[in-house]
């Protein structure tokens, strides 16, 4: 079990299959983007030997991030091994939607369980506006499809002042009603060269409780507020699903951080919100072994820093969220 120098289980690691993505969001990139050539991306069968490596280490859980983890034309491929792994319990997967509709069969059928949809809003002009380029229906037909083969949902919300901060939060958060799916409101952090405008527009979990306390009345806590995942979970009174709120800004949950992430590029990222970075290519690309391997694994998760420094407005400056993987 890869305990880090705070005691904490390290058993949770995401990888971005691709830096490229087929939306901008406006808080996550500008329009014009360049992103790495693919020569320069972790291959898949580099990919499948790590999968395997992190689980001997010890690793329990994966999850599929990108940019947009979709765009990789193996994805389906890599679910089914990873699902497949010897040690790994757990495999999930972060998307756009936008290419979920003729995904979530296939994606079922190698082994996912559940999926996480980015959606910030239910109007589709709005989501025109905050994507740039998305196309509403086609994620919602995605929603669909991934419901319809039986994926579990959790919805991610990135709440932004004066985009969605109301109306498009009540509506998101109405699904629950019915639908047995997790929706979940994530307060936006700062990245490098964004960070102003996302400091500026974050719009915190007390404001949201109050908004959609306005809207449904008071909200039930669920397991006495113990987060699940990374998120604390509220019920409308009577809902088939859940309200989650991720709240890295004014709650950070850094003592219960169980992740490491792997880049696109093959670097290992310690925290999110930390420019503290293990470069496995060395290794990886120079004949190491596994055991090897392992122990670099160790070694890093060995330095993982403490918590991030938001607060005394330390953040990262060299990657945004993007080219880390969310
Ligand atoms: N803060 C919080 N979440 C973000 N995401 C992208 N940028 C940010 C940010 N600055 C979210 C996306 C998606 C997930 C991969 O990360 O909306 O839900
Ligand atoms: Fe793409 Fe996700 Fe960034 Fe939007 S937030 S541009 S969907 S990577």
């Amino acid at each position: 079990m890869p305990l880090d120098s705070y005691n904490r289980d390290i058993n949770y690691l995401r990888i971005s299959l691709t830096d490229a993505c087929n939306l901008r969001c406006v808080y996550c990139m500008p329009e014009h983007m360049t992103f790495r050539p693919r020569d320069e991306l972790v291959s898949d069968a580099e990919l499948r030997r790590l999968i395997t490596i992190f689980a001997k280490t010890g690793f329990r859980k994966i999850r599929f991030t990108g940019g947009e983890p979709t765009l990789r034309p193996s994805l389906v491929d890599l679910v089914r091994h990873a699902t497949q792994t010897a040690g790994i319990e757990s495999v999930g997967l972060t998307t756009n939607g936008v290419l979920l509709a003729g995904l979530a069969a296939p994606l079922r059928a190698a082994g996912l369980r559940s999926v996480n949809l980015s959606l910030d809003t239910l109007d589709a002009d709005k989501f025109r506006r905050i994507t740039r380029w998305g196309n509403l229906p086609e994620v919602l037909a995605g929603l669909d499809a991934a419901a319809a083969a039986g994926l579990r949902i959790k919805l991610n919300a990135v709440v932004s002042r004066g985009t969605n901060d109301r109306y498009d939060v009540v509506a998101l958060a109405r699904f629950t009603i019915a639908q047995a799916w997790q929706v979940r409101f994530i307060e936006q952090m700062p990245f490098g060269n964004n960070a102003g405008f996302q400091k500026k527009s974050m719009v915190d979990e007390a404001e949201l409780l109050s908004v959609l306390t306005e809207a449904f009345g008071p909200l039930e806590l669920v397991d006495g507020g113990k987060l699940d995942g990374e998120a604390r979970l509220f019920r409308i009174p009577g809902a088939a699903g859940c309200i989650g709120f991720i709240s890295p800004v004014t709650k950070p949950f850094c003592a219960d951080c169980n992740r490491l992430r792997l880049t696109a590029d093959g670097i290992l990222r310690l925290c999110l919100l930390r420019d503290n970075e293990a470069d496995l290519r060395p290794l990886l690309r120079g004949g190491a072994s596994d055991d090897e391997l392992a122990g670099f694994i160790h070694e890093a998760v060995f330095q993982k820093p403490w918590g991030h420094g938001l607060a005394q407005d330390v953040m990262s400056v060299s990657r945004g969220m993007s080219e880390i993987g969310g």
